[in-house]
């Protein structure tokens, strides 16, 4: 579609069932969220939606599984998944919910055009019902052994071991996951999309008007679907969470949740509109509007075939791309929720981005990598030594690496201000350079307009690659050394620098879609406005005016080292549930870095004594603190101690512990601490108190 009025651009709901991995973040939200920066940063009319898909059989039973109940669910990872799509810089326009009253009555409008306009079918037809529990068996209640693969673990709507997409009526063996039992088979009504009709529609739609545009790897599925025969799809169910049929003979009856789910863009416009006064029609009605669903390689049908076919009878456009993503397997294997084989974002978010002080360095390696890696079209593999080697080698020395020497080199040498640039000497060099900052912005634009997120963000590191060159081969600081026998080679420098720093500007720009906080933190250093991040700027040379005085270089990004890795593979393995295998030892934690080398002097200044302890008891209100008096033979002290987590105050009296003596003072929870005891912390992170071998008098010189 050329120069649409508008922009919508939707990721797949997560279901509200349980944390996200890194694989979901691969496959759907950082591009959408990538294209949707892009699309703003051209000043574009764009929305970009989500929510969280909170109806399905997935959340009853999730709530089973806790102990809990379904809103309870669903409360609790609608809560999690908005915050961790938040520290990863996913920036939503809106993040919905589809529990709320005005999805159901937008999903409960849907079904009722549909209905009203004999859209849909009715059938009576056989579904298993389980008798002691006394209720219909939605597919996923339903398990059995996988007429594809063999598996006996497999349910009524898929194969956990080969992915295949099923019926219950295919599972060979079938048994109630309520009861346990073989259900019966019982009569019921349900409601039906007759995708049959729509063949023809769909053919020419996919198949002949998005034949170039569309990936191979979505088009192609869609054909083999087509091919296969489209049969009807009930679109409600038996069960009791959801949305209500709104039909009074549909009591007890809820819409299927991949119906009411795609509807959910829908409700989740409505809603943004209602949060800043817009109106949400013209996104769902007008053809001037593109239309883009961001979703996984298993989301493909729905989103493909059935959601248009919907969208079509309800009067609304179509998605002009549905750019999905293959799967991404982690260290050799699937990813798999059910074996604990994945990195969640949240696992990623602890061990990396919080201990970042917000920086978002982390954030920023964790996208980088994400779409060094994506399957954009076959399977890919995430392995930490690759994440280590994509930050390491490509962020920090290239990236990193080139906008440092830039900035360190112009406070150097020219007084950490944006020196002149002489046309009048330009060499080869520096108009090659010059060729390729103006070139860039085609090449990475054209990977953007065209999905291919991947090549875009190698084009970005590509034209760091070559700003690293470039300062190679003019060596302005080689050039300092001449400048006082040949002053006229202040001009070379001035001008290596010059263009040194519109790339650095350029490359701010360009990145900034992928990386925002890079790009964020680079025009900190360079002292400019994120306006200078508009689009309409990238391939100028005049971003950053000459005699302007920079910021002082800070590191964009720090190394990932060898332990971090080895932590994360052990975590992983030894996190993994493998049936009759040992389980792999508990992760060793990586090692924390060295302190700086010190003196003997300054290590005699520290006073350790022993002391034993005389009384304890908890500190209120704080649950790691424990207030103990101790003697110290010829004193006695009150020590403050973050140890109750690991010993009750019973257990301390009489302990000799080692104290540090002349720590000054310092209050904790009003009460002043005169000392600290020392402490070692074994593997699993528990503290064991240091002491004397055998006891000795309180008071002792511990050295
Ligand atoms: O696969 C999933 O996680 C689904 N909850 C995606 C739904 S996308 C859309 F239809 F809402
Ligand atoms: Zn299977």
């Amino acid at each position: 579609m050329t120069d649409p009025k508008r922009y919508l651009v939707t990721a797949a709901l997560p279901y509200a069932n349980g944390l996200k991995h890194v694989g979901h973040l691969a496959g759907a939200y950082i591009p959408a969220d990538i294209y949707a920066r892009y699309l703003r940063a051209r000043k574009k009319d764009v929305v970009f939606v989500c929510g969280s898909d909170e109806h399905g059989t997935a959340i009853p039973i999730q709530a089973k599984k806790e102990n809990t109940t379904p809103r309870a669910i669903i409360d609790k990872y609608h809560e999690a998944m908005k915050q961790d799509f938040d520290d990863l810089s996913i920036q939503f326009d809106v993040y919905h919910r589809t529990s709320e009253p005005l999805h159901h009555e937008t999903a409960r409008e849907f079904f009722t055009m549909l209905h009203e306009n004999g859209d849909l079918e009715t059938k009576e037809s056989e579904q298993y019902y389980d008798e002691e529990a006394a209720t219909f068996l939605a597919d996923r209640y339903i398990k059995g052994t996988c007429p594809n693969c063999g598996s006996d673990r497999a349910f009524g709507d898929q194969c956990e071991t080969c992915g295949r997409t099923l019926s219950p009526d295919e599972l060979i063996n079938p048994l109630s996951t309520l009861s346990g039992k073989t259900p019966v088979k019982k009569q019921t009504k349900h409601w039906y999309l007759p995708l049959g009709k729509h063949e023809q529609f769909l053919r020419d739609w996919i198949l002949r008007d998005h034949k170039d545009d569309w990936r191979h790897t979505v088009s192609g599925q869609c054909r083999s679907w087509i091919d296969g025969g489209l049969q009807s799809r009930a679109v409600t169910r038996d069960l009791d969470w959801g949305v209500p049929v709104p039909l009074e003979e549909a009591a007890g009856k809820v819409l299927y949740v991949w119906f009411d789910a795609p509807i959910g863009y829908i409700s989740a416009t409505k809603q943004w509109a209602l949060n800043n006064n817009r109106d949400w029609k013209p996104y769902w009605y007008d053809n001037d509007t593109k239309l883009v669903h961001f979703v996984g390689k298993d989301n493909i049908v729905f989103h493909c075939i059935i959601f248009p076919v919907m969208l079509k009878l309800h009067g609304n456009i179509l998605p002009d791309n549905v750019p999905a993503n293959e799967f991404l397997n982690l260290e050799g294997d699937k990813m798999s929720t059910s074996r604990n084989w994945k990195l969640d974002m949240r696992d990623y978010i602890n061990d990396f981005v919080k201990k970042d002080n917000g920086g978002g360095q982390c954030v920023d390696m964790l996208r980088y990598y994400l779409t060094q890696i994506a399957p954009e079209t076959k399977d890919s593999e995430f392995t930490w030594k690759g994440f280590q080697d994509a930050v390491n080698s490509e962020l920090v020395s290239i990236f990193g690496n080139f906008v440092n020497r830039t900035f360190v080199l112009m406070h150097k040498l020219c007084a950490g201000k944006v020196p002149k640039l002489h046309e009048a000497v330009l060499d080869d060099n520096d108009k090659q350079m010059i060729a390729d900052i103006a070139a860039a912005k085609e090449s990475v634009e054209n990977c953007l307009e065209n999905y291919r997120f991947r090549d875009g963000l190698f084009q970005v590191i590509d034209l760091a690659r070559k700003g690293n060159q470039y300062m190679q081969k003019k060596e302005p600081w080689i050039l300092a050394k001449q400048v006082a026998e040949k002053p006229e080679l202040q001009q070379q420098i001035h001008n290596c620098l010059h263009i040194c720093l519109q790339l650095t500007a350029n490359l701010a720009l360009l990145v900034n879609p992928w990386l925002p906080s890079t790009a964020q933190k680079m025009c900190y250093m360079m002292k400019v406005v994120e306006k200078m991040l508009d689009w309409e700027n990238a391939g100028k040379l005049k971003l950053l005016s000459v005699g302007y005085a920079l910021r002082e270089p800070q590191l964009l990004f720090r190394k990932i080292e060898d332990d971090e890795i080895t932590y994360q593979v052990n975590k992983l393995k030894s996190g993994a549930l493998q049936t009759n295998e040992t389980p792999a030892p508990v992760p060793e934690k990586p090692a924390v870095p060295a302190k700086d080398i010190i003196q003997f002097d300054d290590f005699a200044k520290i006073e350790l004594k022993t002391a034993t302890v005389i009384s304890c008891e908890k500190v209120p209100k704080a649950d790691k603190l424990l207030k103990l008096e101790v003697d110290l033979g010829t004193e006695k002290r009150t020590i403050v101690s973050g140890i109750a987590l690991h010993y009750t105050a019973e257990e301390m009296v009489g302990k000799q512990v080692v104290v540090v003596t002349n720590l000054a003072p310092r209050k904790m929870k009003g009460i002043e601490s005169q000392g600290m005891i020392l402490c070692a912390e074994d593997k699993s992170g528990k503290l064991q108190l240091v002491k004397p071998e055998n006891p000795v008098d309180p008071g002792s010189n511990v050295s």
